[in-house]
């Protein structure tokens, strides 16, 4: 049986006949409950009791916190995947990773260059990596995690930043690879040098900051950080939202500060 996520079973309101959601059994961290069978595992703790205040941040599949390891008695397979996205199954035996221990290097990205051997110099780990494929199955947002891995021991930084622009940083394909490597960490580095001294340069981005530090700004910043908390809803909520499916040519009736 594959990963279910929260789409694949149907919610109270979408209808059971009875409208009840049955229970299933699970078994967090040794102990067993029953949960209805249409919670995340995120929720599953939560209904048995359990408060995350780690491991749990957007519940959206986003932002990475909610690591989670699990398997099944008749299964020999460890599964991993985001809490807060994977539906519950019968005799889950699960447990939540919000951490997982990846050493991470410290540099300045203006002393160091986009190459191999910056790459090689920071995480040497890098040509450790035996190309196993452990940490592509075990990526919840199906990154192809061994071939930026390729890509980082070539030096082709653009390929490495590009494969791995959807990584969360939730730290999985760490907690799987046989040789101990962060390849999440190698990949921001990847990105970082790819953002700084591969892409070209973003000309409206310069031409932003050129305005705020001409003070563009500053009189409407100043206003609202005087306005009450009345006023700053108001304002919120009266503000122009753009439309659904509004073209790329779509600006606001205001554009005084565009
Ligand atoms: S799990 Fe580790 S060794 Fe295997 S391909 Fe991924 S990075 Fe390489
Ligand atoms: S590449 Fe690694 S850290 Fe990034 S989302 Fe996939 S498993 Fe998580
Ligand atoms: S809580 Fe953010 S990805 Fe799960």
């Amino acid at each position: 049986m594959g990963k279910r996520t929260r789409k694949d079973f149907p919610t109270k309101e979408e209808g059971r006949g009875n409208g009840e959601i049955p229970k299933v059994p699970v078994f967090i961290m040794g102990k067993r409950y029953e949960v209805p069978a249409s919670l995340t595992i995120q929720k599953a703790f939560e209904y048995a009791g359990y408060q995350l205040i780690r491991g749990c941040g957007c519940r959206g599949g986003i932002c990475g916190a909610c690591g989670t390891v699990y398997r099944f008695p008749d299964s020999h397979k460890i599964e991993v995947g985001l809490a807060c996205q994977t539906v519950v199954r019968p005799n889950m035996y699960l447990t939540m990773i919000p951490f997982f221990p990846a050493n991470r290097a410290i540099y300045d990205l203006e002393e160091i260059r986009p190459d191999l051997e910056s790459m090689i110099k920071l995480y040497p780990d890098v040509m450790r990596c035996v190309q196993c494929n452990t940490c592509t199955k075990s990526c919840p947002m199906d990154i192809e995690v061994m071939d930026y891995m390729a890509a980082a021991m070539r030096g082709d930084l653009t390929k490495v930043a590009k494969l791995s622009f959807d990584c969360v940083m939730c730290g999985l394909c760490a907690s799987r690879c046989p040789t101990e490597i962060a390849q999440y960490h190698i990949a921001i580095l990847a990105r970082r040098l790819y953002g700084k001294y591969i892409l070209p340069k973003s000309e409206h981005t310069d031409a932003m900051v050129k305005r705020i530090e001409e003070g563009r700004y500053d009189s409407m910043l100043n206003n609202l950080m005087k306005a009450d908390e009345d006023k700053l809803k108001r304002l919120y909520n009266e503000r122009e939202i753009e439309p659904e499916g509004a073209g790329e040519d779509w600006k606001p009736k205001d554009s005084q500060y565009l």
